[in-house]
């Protein structure tokens, strides 16, 4: 009965032992303070306690070896946890540029998935062991949150913006994901798992499901339906910027500011074209805002991925 019961969950990626040593250290920190100031009071009320009533303490003027000690230790206890806490910061929120990329939409109450290559899974998501992988999330609704214990990765998806988180898994099995952010009546019952597999199992499921068409296609399509080719032209002659080798690339807006081009300012674009505008071109492009479904974008989103990044590479089918 006592089977499932621990004090963490499993540690299954691999910034999982380094989330949770830092968080043993802030444990063990707390402790020692809690323990220091417990035994203090005791010692001091023992030691000083008034043992006659004419009893007169000593005048005590200060020290500033002690002040300068319990200034400075709490200092560099606290810019220690800082640095430590930012570096992990970064590196849970860069993923590499080597990682698999997994496009997750939230909605009262459920997790879509999907698969560059256009696989779609409902709470429930396949990957990898010992590989990265990478989520592109955002929501239809209201705000949810992606959290997988085991993987020690939680981050909000936020309806209107894309939010990404990753993580590489370092053990194959099955692992809990949840919703961690109260989003109605079936909060609760919106979770799955995540599924992780070895290298050649993962081929062989990724082979083996329903065959949809792979991302980039679907939006190649949804890019001709809309028209979006009538203006942006691969040959770069149409009234809107050609969009091969844009994407990752760093753009001079007519503000004058300077804008990366990333899922973000894609999605924006598509929503509202108006609101970064590269500079040299007319704010003619009307918004499609209510004409494309989040699926939608994602699918235009990794069409306009696939025609190649600023650094020559092409995203991955
Ligand atoms: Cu979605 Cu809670």
């Amino acid at each position: 009965m006592l089977d499932g019961l621990r004090w963490l969950p499993e540690r299954a990626s691999t910034l999982a032992g380094q989330v949770d040593a830092l968080f043993f250290f802030l444990v063990a920190v707390s402790l020692f303070f809690a323990g220091l100031i417990f035994v203090l009071v005791a010692v001091f009320a023992l030691k000083y306690r008034r043992r006659s009533e004419d009893e007169r303490p000593k005048a005590i003027h200060g020290s500033l070896v002690l002040e300068g000690l319990w200034t400075v230790v709490p200092l560099g206890i606290a810019l220690a946890i800082f640095v430590w806490g930012a570096y992990l910061y970064f590196a849970m929120s860069r993923p590499p540029a080597a990682a698999t990329e997994i496009y997750v939409v939230g909605k009262q109450w459920m997790w879509k998935l999907q698969h560059p290559g256009g696989q779609r899974e409902i709470n429930e998501l396949h990957v990898p062991v010992n590989r990265p992988v990478k989520l592109t999330m955002t929501s239809e609704d209201v705000i949810h949150s992606f959290y997988v214990p085991a993987f020690r990765i939680k981050a909000d998806v936020v309806p209107g913006k894309y939010t990404s988180a990753w993580f590489e898994a370092t053990k194959t099995g099955e692992y809990h994901l949840f919703c961690a952010e109260y989003c109605g009546t079936s909060h609760a019952l919106m979770g799955g798992r995540i599924v992780v597999m070895t290298a050649a199992d993962y081929e062989r499921w990724l082979a083996g499901g329903v065959a949809e068409e792979p991302l980039p296609a679907a939006g190649e399509k949804l890019f001709a339906r809309l028209g979006c080719n009538s203006c942006h032209r691969a040959d770069g002659g149409g009234r809107g910027p050609s969009l091969v080798g844009r994407f990752g690339r760093s753009e001079k807006m007519a503000s004058g500011e300077t804008v990366a081009i990333d899922e973000g300012y894609l999605r924006e674009s598509i929503l509202n074209p108006q609101a970064k505008l590269v500079v040299g071109y007319a704010p003619i492009m009307p918004t499609f805002k209510g004409l494309i479904s989040e699926d939608g974008l994602l699918q235009l989103v990794a069409y306009i991925k696939s025609l190649g990044m600023a650094d020559g590479t092409k995203a991955k089918p």
